[in-house]
C-alpha cells in the first residue's frame, strides 16, 4: 500500500476516535492513530476524568490498543486535532511513543483540513531516555 494510502487510513481512525473523545474539561478532543510493524492501524481517543491528572491522551489510548492486540513496534504514528494551531504530542506522549517506535519514525501532525505536517519522532525528542538505557531489548 503507498505510504499516502496509509496516512489517509491513519487519518480517517483518528477522526473516527477524536468524534468519540470524552474531553468536557477541556473540550479539546484529540484523536491518535499507529502503524503497527504488523500493518494494523490501532486508533485512540483522549478520555479525561473529573480528577484532572487521571485524564489519558489519545496517543496513551492508541498505544494501549496495540500493547493489547499484542503489538509492540510502532511504524508511523497520527495525531489530529481542532483549530487552526498545529498539534503535537505532549511531551509524556512523546516518551511513550518512544517505548515502541525508532527515531526515524514520522509523526503525523494533522487538522481539520488534514496533513499539516511530518517530523520524526527524534526531532520532537532527541536524546531520547529509553529501553536501551536499561539494556533491554523490548
Ligand atoms: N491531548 C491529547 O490527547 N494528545 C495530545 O497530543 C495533546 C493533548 C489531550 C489531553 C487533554 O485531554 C486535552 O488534549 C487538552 O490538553
Amino acid at each position: 500500500m503507498a505510504d499516502n494510502n496509509v496516512v489517509a487510513e491513519m487519518l480517517a481512525a483518528a477522526r473516527d476516535a477524536m468524534a468519540r473523545a470524552y474531553a468536557p474539561y477541556s473540550n479539546f478532543p484529540v484523536g491518535a492513530a499507529l502503524l503497527g510493524a504488523n500493518g494494523k492501524i490501532y486508533a485512540g481517543c483522549n478520555v479525561e476524568n473529573a480528577a484532572y491528572p487521571q485524564g489519558a491522551c489519545a496517543e496513551a489510548s492508541a498505544i494501549s490498543a496495540m500493547v493489547v492486540d499484542g503489538e509492540r513496534r510502532i511504524l508511523a504514528a497520527l495525531v489530529v486535532g481542532q483549530g487552526a494551531e498545529l498539534i503535537a504530542p505532549c511531551g509524556g506522549c512523546r516518551q511513550r511513543l518512544n517505548e515502541f517506535a525508532a527515531p526515524d519514525a514520522p509523526v503525523h501532525l494533522c487538522g481539520p483540513k488534514g496533513l499539516m505536517k511530518t517530523v520524526t519522532l527524534g526531532e520532537l525528542l532527541p536524546h531520547a531516555f529509553g529501553p536501551q538505557n536499561l539494556g533491554s531489548a523490548s
